[in-house]
């Protein structure tokens, strides 16, 4: 087996695949755009859904990419051998460009070959969709796995629940796929062991979507009409079981920032079983937040959305670095270790460096004035408690006056063998919310997946309104923080440092009408980032040196760097009208607005 660093791991694929004819694209931001139904980017496919569509892509129909990603779902489970909030995946994709014959072949190479990964074709096994009434049992993929050498009985036929990729959202392209695994050599655990069971013997380390189908709205799976392939191998994951180790926390992804976290705390990773635990959340927590605040649509600690989650992260990493006797205002010297191990990877980290330390410092420090007030209250409440719940009413408290995120006060009660009524909690805050007008949004439908008319013609008022608010704030620097885009709303933040007036409101409003009444065509074309940055295209300047971009361009109104889709002619759009203007955290404005 090869002892291979994330480094060469990350390089050794780009390479392969840009041998096959893929162009390498840019990690997209963490934070989705104009996707309303995820928090985060949560797979290498996810930015890429309206090409997988049918949307041309500027690079072409062969792409290769290393994709950060984060998924919170299981945030409690961190601290275990293998969950992680944040990882990275390697892509690749064919847009209606090569399927089955090329992939498998390409797969088993990568796994087999001396010059790349070198594992032994005895060790492999792998899975293929058994079939249903939505689609055929895979026999082609199981007979070029054949073809390639793997013997018929290390190929296991599973159905849907494991064999088939969904959507990240509600709707979306899906389809039957095949994954790769090593086997451990470990005994089979019964007659019927297969990768489909947890007993350890299989651990997946990539998988191969066959991507043919779109889930609608109903549930029902229409073709698309382009076959995709989309592949995803788990960073983190395949460094752990090709070094053979037990746990991700044991690769050199982790040991710079184990180092940090053992450098400022008395307790060693593996000294005990809650000290490699809580090493294990702080240097997750942390890398994670680190990832979040240095985007390059990075977000601060707030109590809605995104920023509530990073605020989740950062709240529980302190928690458990007090269990570490990690002094506070310390956890930075671990932030730093991430931005260090990963700057050249990503370098928006070493640009966003200050705003990263910033917010974790003061983060640190807003919760540390309430966390030790609040302990105590959470004793006190402990004490008196009748019965095994603490009500939502108390809970509500902790939330309100000491900061402690409902997760944690749920984690705290299980640890002293107690429930929490969430139901109630969950009453208290939204009558708070109501009070407070801030509140947490629900997440709408629609998302990448939805080309609806209505959201492709608020996607272009977005536009409109992006340069109206320029012209009229007089403040080239009112950029872009965030876009998400319902059938009902756009919704839009960008930096600015006060509110409008209501006067300025209007204009906006005037501006846009304008533009669409002037009814001027809207071209897209494809260029390098440097052509776009050139012609005065406004838009994130995040993709590599000479990687092709799409630019769309609204008259002599507005041109900007954008995935797409929108309306042919401005006049399609309807009247435009502004229905919101509030603070959407400290210099960032958010705009609601409809078209009638
Ligand atoms: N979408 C698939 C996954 O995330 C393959 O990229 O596993």
């Amino acid at each position: 087996m090869k002892n291979i660093t994330a480094n060469e791991l990350r390089k050794m694929w780009l390479d392969f695949f840009a041998e096959k004819g893929h162009a390498v694209i840019s990690s997209a931001s963490l934070i989705p755009e104009n996707d309303p139904t995820v928090l985060f980017t949560t797979a290498g496919m996810h930015p890429l859904v309206p090409y997988l569509l049918g949307e041309k892509h500027p690079a072409g129909t062969r792409l290769t990419d290393v994709q950060k990603c984060v998924r919170t779902g299981d945030i409690d489970e961190v601290g275990d051998n293998s969950h992680c909030t944040f990882f990275e995946m390697l892509g690749n994709w064919s847009l209606g460009d090569y399927f089955k014959k090329e992939m498998i072949p390409w797969s088993y190479e990568f796994l087999t070959s001396p010059k790349y990964l070198g594992l032994d074709p005895e060790r492999l096994a792998v899975s293929v969709f058994a079939g249903d009434e939505d689609c055929p049992r895979d026999e082609e993929s199981a007979r070029l796995w054949e073809e390639q050498g793997i013997a018929r009985d290390r190929i296991f036929f599973l159905p849907k629940e494991n064999n088939w990729w969904g959507p990240a959202g509600i709707t979306g392209p899906c389809g039957p796929d095949s994954e790769m695994f090593i086997d451990t050599g470990k005994p089979k655990c019964c007659d019927e062991c297969s990768p489909a069971c947890d007993c350890g013997k299989y651990l997946e380390i990539w998988n191969d979507v066959f991507m043919q189908f779109n889930k609608t709205a109903e549930g029902t799976y229409e073709p698309l009409q382009q076959k995709n392939v989309d592949t995803g191998m788990g960073l983190e994951r395949t460094l752990c079981t090709l070094h053979g180790k037990k746990s991700v926390y044991e690769t050199d992804v982790f040991a710079p920032i184990i180092g940090a976290i053992e450098s400022i705390g008395d307790k060693k990773y593996g000294e005990s079983e809650e000290a490699t635990r809580a090493i294990r959340i702080v240097a997750d927590h942390v890398r994670t937040s680190v990832f979040i605040i240095g985007d390059e649509k990075g977000v601060l600690c707030s109590n809605v959305d995104q920023g509530y989650i990073l605020r989740r992260l950062l709240r529980r990493a302190v928690r458990y670095a007090k269990s570490l006797n990690i002094p506070t205002g310390k956890l930075s010297v671990v932030a730093e270790a991430v931005i260090d191990e990963y700057k050249e990877v990503y370098p928006e980290l070493a640009v966003n460096h200050d705003r990263v330390i910033g917010e974790i410092n003061a983060e640190e420090e807003r919760f540390e004035k309430t966390l030790t007030n609040g302990m105590r209250e959470f004793e006190k409440l402990c004490n008196y408690l009748v019965g095994d719940t603490i009500s939502g009413k108390a809970s509500f408290k902790l939330f309100d006056t000491y900061g402690f995120p409902i997760e944690m006060t749920i984690e705290l009660a299980r640890e002293h063998g107690l429930k929490v009524n969430v139901d109630d909690f969950n009453k208290a805050f939204e009558e708070h919310r109501k009070k407070s007008q801030a509140g947490a949004e629900q997440k709408f439908k629609g998302g990448l997946a939805d080309h609806s008319e209505t959201t492709t013609r608020l996607h272009t008022a977005t536009h409109l309104m992006h340069k109206a608010l320029k012209i009229v704030l007089n403040d080239e620097n009112a950029n872009q923080k965030g876009s998400n885009i319902t059938e009902e709303r756009l919704r839009f933040d960008f930096t600015f440092p006060r509110a409008m007036t209501p006067e300025e409101v209007k204009e906006v409003e005037k501006l846009v009408n304008e533009a669409i009444a002037a009814d001027v065509e809207i071209t897209c074309e494809e260029m390098t980032v440097e052509e776009a940055k050139a012609q005065g295209a406004v838009g994130l300047f995040t993709a590599k040196y000479g990687e092709k971009v799409k630019v769309y361009t609204m008259g002599t109104f507005s041109k900007e760097i954008c995935g797409g889709p929108h309306a042919k002619r401005t006049g399609e759009l309807g009247h435009f009208r502004i229905v919101k203007e509030q603070s959407s955290s400290a210099g960032v404005r958010r705009i609601k607005a409809v078209l009638e």
